[in-house]
């Protein structure tokens, strides 16, 4: 397997410790966790659709609706196993591939093995990266699992330059009362948004397509130029 172009380390710890992890993100800094979090993903949308929803399914609409073109910069923010760092970096992007989980990185190295894949150990909630440093960037559902989604989605906004893309999947509020449930920190602290207070926290950009199944939302954004 080749080895990865680099593997950077931003974890400001200090800052972490300022603002702790959800107990959502903290299962995902157990190596268990990251075994079987590929197997988990394959199914989660079938299970959370209702209906037939193959990881090809999901990356086709992306392709469909971002179009990534070679030598583009992407970020895939919350990578866990590397799903979107994968399809990015077969449509010839350069990606950087984040996570706060250490075992998540190492798992998804192993999985995707791209050399146009930098892994970057971080939290997006505020990555120290440089401003308008990429072309696209994709969330696979880590909006339901960070701690302040509108700090996470504000440092987004900020990383993106002016024409970019940005491609959300996650659940979406529906009131019921396993989502309650898992809202409750004791029980994983998970945010699940409406999608206009989501429009909202990202005022520089616009949102372009939304697709829906069940309680998961697909969205495109642009930032404006
Ligand atoms: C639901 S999983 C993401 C799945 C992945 N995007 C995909 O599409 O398969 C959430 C991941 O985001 C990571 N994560 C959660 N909050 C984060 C944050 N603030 N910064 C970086 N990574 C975060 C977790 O460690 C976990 O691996």
């Amino acid at each position: 397997m080749p080895a990865p172009r680099h593997t950077k380390e931003t974890l400001n710890l200090a800052a972490g410790a300022a603002r702790p992890l959800t107990l959502a993100q903290r299962s995902n800094l157990l190596a268990p966790t990251a075994w079987g979090y590929a197997a988990w993903r394959a199914r989660s949308l079938t299970w959370l659709t209702g209906q037939p929803f193959a990881l090809e399914r999901e990356a086709t609409l992306f392709r469909a609706l971002c179009r990534p073109r070679p030598g583009e910069r992407w970020l895939d923010a919350g990578t866990s196993t590397g799903f979107y760092a994968g399809i990015l970096a077969g449509a010839g992007c350069e990606v950087v591939a984040a996570d706060l989980s250490p075992p998540m990185l190492a798992a998804a190295r192993r999985r995707v093995p791209e050399p146009a894949v930098d892994w970057l150990l971080t939290n997006l909630e505020a990555s120290g990266l440089p401003v308008a440093s990429f072309s696209g960037i994709t969330v696979g559902a880590t909006l339901n699992e960070t701690r302040a989604p509108d700090r996470f989605l504000a440092e987004l906004q900020r990383l993106l330059r002016p024409g970019g893309t940005l491609w959300l999947m996650y659940l979406v509020r529906t009131g019921g009362p396993l989502q309650a449930a898992l809202s409750r920190p004791a029980l994983g602290g998970l945010t699940f948004p409406d999608p206009a207070w989501v429009a909202r926290q990202l005022p520089a950009c616009t949102r372009t397509h939304a697709a829906r199944w069940g309680a998961v939302t697909f969205e495109r954004y642009e930032r404006g130029r």
